[in-house]
């Protein structure tokens, strides 16, 4: 959402998330949220007990910039019972600030002034601004809707000599799809055509959602892949893993080299991440070893729950195959259909009290005619069963009289 070009910005074109912006508005039109994408419901209490605990236990001061040693030791353990490479925890772990933080710092440590980046659009919106003041620029590639997959020869054709990164997000946010295993091949095959030499292409591969998987889908994880595992910066989140969006609690592993880079970035922003929330989540990890395996099915009830509710509203629900959100196309609603996502977005939030997030701020260039809206799924079953209410009742107020 913008206010205006600014000359003397760095990021003219940058204003406030959408995500920070319908969050506003929900709490000021008291409307159900299912915009943002953070739990409205409580944490485990056996978390809480853990920062209880880690914070008696003395872990108040500065922690270690690379991270808790003992947190990345269960990070890594869990990396390879999930059959990844066997990755050293001293030299290939960072703890960030969220997931965010570890893709800022990645990009800041590979594209310089004149390098290439490729993003697929729509694009999570922290990678585009990170470029840009990194001094890159940024390729935009379209996923096509409604599958959202990747069209590789397209990616073949916008790679240049000043390509020095290529960005995915699998599980992807906010098209819901799946990478598969024939798509990390196929992005593989272009890394090693450009070679090893000394301008290799990385890989930024935000995998926070890595957990929320449905119908049975394998994570297919760069960490997983031969070539991709020694190229790539890997991005995960416990906000998502644990539902606490807001200790932001993220980590990358990538190899020793691309870590080193990577860590001159970060101990000059973040420099380190709260001790006695990195304590607590070993804790946690250690007294609950299967904690993040109850994610996908949870998830995936949640999922169900808002698709039945909704199945009379009139909307579209295209299957969603990871992450926490679930898509809804309202193009062939009678009298809804000429707006554009952002005017749909707008009545929905005023009309029916209900915030939702419109897909084209995920665009550099929206496709024309797109009616698509996503709708958080990480919330309370009343949240969800009411959101689905007041919009089926808003949309089809005759199919609920
Ligand atoms: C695709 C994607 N990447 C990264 C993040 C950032 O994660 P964190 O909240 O841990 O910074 C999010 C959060 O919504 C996301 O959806």
């Amino acid at each position: 959402m913008n206010s205006g070009p600014d000359t003397k910005s760095k990021l003219p074109d940058v204003g406030t998330t959408i995500f920070t912006v319908m969050s506003r508005r929900a709490i000021e039109q008291g409307a159900v949220n299912v915009g943002q994408g953070f739990p409205d419901y409580p944490i485990d209490p056996a978390l809480a007990t853990c920062v209880a605990d880690a914070i008696a236990a003395g872990f108040n001061q500065y922690a270690p910039m690379e991270g808790n040693i003992g947190l990345r030791a269960a990070i890594a353990t869990g990396i390879s019972a999930a059959g990844g490479r066997a990755v050293d925890p001293e030299s290939e772990i960072t703890v960030s600030c969220g997931g965010t933080e570890s893709i800022y710092s990645a990009i800041q440590a590979v594209v310089g002034p004149g390098d290439e980046a490729i993003v697929f659009d729509p694009a999570y919106d922290a990678y585009d601004p990170a470029i840009r003041l990194a001094g890159g620029r940024c390729i935009h590639i379209p996923l096509a809707a409604p599958h959202f997959r990747y069209d590789w020869e397209r990616v073949r054709r916008a790679i240049s000599d000043r390509t020095r990164l290529i960005v995915i997000n699998n599980p992807h946010n906010p098209a819901t799809s799946v990478a598969t295993a024939g798509d990390l091949d196929a992005l593989a095959a272009l890394v090693l055509e450009r070679g090893k030499g000394d301008r290799p292409i990385t890989v930024l591969a935000d995998e926070v959602y890595e957990h929320v998987l449905y119908d049975g889908r394998k994570h297919q994880s760069v960490m997983n892949h031969e070539v991709l595992s020694s190229c790539s910066y890997a991005v995960y989140s416990f906000g998502k893993t644990l539902h606490i969006t807001g200790w932001r609690v993220g980590y990358c592993v990538a190899p020793t080299e691309l870590t080193r880079e990577l860590r001159k970035v970060h101990q000059f922003n973040a420099f380190s991440i709260a001790a006695p929330l990195q304590e607590a989540i070993r804790l946690y990890l250690e007294r609950h070893p299967d904690a993040w395996r109850r994610v996908g099915a949870f998830f995936s009830a949640k999922r169900d729950l808002l698709r039945a509710r909704l199945a009379d509203s009139g909307l579209e629900l295209p299957p969603a195959q990871g992450s926490y959100f679930q898509l809804a196309d309202y193009g062939r609603l009678a009298g809804f259909s000429s707006l554009d996502d952002v005017q749909f977005t707008e009545k929905l939030i005023n009309e029916a009290g209900v915030a939702v997030i419109p897909l084209s701020p995920f665009y550099r260039e929206p496709p024309a005619g797109m009616r698509i809206v996503r709708l958080c799924v990480a919330k309370r079953d009343e949240t969800l069963i009411e959101a689905a209410r007041r919009i089926s009742g808003y949309l089809r107020p005759g199919a609920h009289a």
